[in-house]
């Protein structure tokens, strides 16, 4: 089948986009970076010819409640628009396990007004809702970090690895349109605060981690709330064995990148693997500091502050708080 994938240069995407090639599917890639833009829907109605499902993957940074509504519900239905033009059969959406339970928190209300287009919409919808990913705990604490400090809220998660949630992205899309929402979960239940500790440690960072329910992941989030129902589907990959991939250990000489008081950055060349195969790799500078990308195939990012040598964060898509002008350096690990 011809799928397409709407922010398959992210997180998910990226792993998404590689399921569904392995899987024999042809894949098609929609981001602004690749020239297609869903807020305005440019480059759409090319990009979905002949296309037979789209997984929708995208996402925004924003926390602001009416931007995130704005930001899910508008993409979502410039896609589905162009989606109707292009007799695409099914849309697939990645949401998230208690969206709707969850009033304070802005990338929910984002999220519930995404589910809502895609349900209303004229293309027959699934919505995948999966529980947070195993990456998340680093996530947050690189959104918090301040200095040697970082609060994480003591959530009670039962996280998923982002290649099962793209696994099963696939065959929910392969498969017909089931018109409605199922849930996806890990195998285990954690508690977001030991994540961190575990994630921080296997990088080999150290970090003050202080439990707090101040910022986005207020009380509401407590007790059993962000769990699935009885009837989530569990995928295998088990919090341990995501851990064993993520630690440092060994690598390459670190090349220097510096950002600069405009806040942009000397580009990232393309690392390659000594067999010779290309890793992609980007960065985007914004008001939370500098954000890595490593497409993760085989290939680790090692981050490190000037001078300090701490390694920050080792791998995948990950966010450092950077001051412009500080001086970063980054390299392969092998
Ligand atoms: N983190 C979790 O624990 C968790 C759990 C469950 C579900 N989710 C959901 O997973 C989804 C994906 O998250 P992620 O971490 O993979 O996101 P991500 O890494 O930030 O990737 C976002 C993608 O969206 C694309 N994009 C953004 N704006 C766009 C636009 N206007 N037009 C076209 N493409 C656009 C980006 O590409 P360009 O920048 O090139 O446009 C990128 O490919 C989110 O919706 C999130 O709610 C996350």
């Amino acid at each position: 089948m011809r799928i397409a994938v709407a922010g398959g240069t992210g997180l998910v995407g990226r792993q998404t986009v590689k399921a569904l090639r392995r899987s024999g599917h042809d894949a098609v890639v929609i981001a602004r970076s690749v020239g297609m833009d869903l807020t305005t829907g440019d480059g759409l109605a090319d990009a979905l010819m002949g296309v037979d499902a789209v997984i929708d993957v995208i996402n925004t940074p924003t926390v602001d409640p009416a931007e995130a509504r704005e930001f899910f519900a508008t993409t979502t239905r410039q896609l589905l628009a162009a989606e109707h033009s292009a007799s695409v059969k099914h849309h697939v959406v990645l949401s998230i396990v208690a969206v709707d339970q969850v009033e304070g928190n802005g990338h929910y209300a984002g999220k519930r007004a995404q589910e809502r287009a895609a349900l209303d919409g004229p293309v027959p919808a699934t919505i995948v809702r999966a529980t947070q990913f195993f990456d998340f705990a680093a996530m947050v604490v690189g959104w918090t970090q301040r200095g040697q400090v970082a609060t994480v809220p003591p959530l009670l998660v039962q996280p998923v690895a982002v290649a099962d949630v793209a696994e099963v992205l696939v065959q929910v899309a392969a498969g017909g349109p089931q018109e409605g929402i199922r849930e996806l979960a890990g195998p285990e239940l954690q508690d977001l605060v030991d994540m961190a500790r575990r994630t921080l440690a296997a990088q080999r960072t150290s970090l003050q981690l202080i439990p707090s329910w101040r910022g986005p992941f207020g009380v509401e989030m407590a007790g059993e709330v962000l769990l699935p129902g009885p009837g989530a589907q569990i995928a295998p990959t088990t919090f341990e064995t995501w851990l064993a991939a993520q630690a440092v250990d060994g690598g390459q000489e670190p090349v220097g990148m510096a950002v600069d008081s405009d806040g942009d950055s000397t580009p990232l060349p393309t690392l390659r693997e000594p067999a010779g195969d290309a890793v992609t790799t980007g960065v985007d500078v914004d008001a939370n500091g500098l954000r890595l990308r490593s497409d993760g195939a085989g290939c680790r990012l090692a981050v490190q502050e000037e001078g300090s040598g701490r390694p920050l964060a080792p791998t995948g898509i990950y966010s450092v708080a950077t001051e412009p002008g500080a001086n970063l350096r980054y390299g392969k690990k092998g």
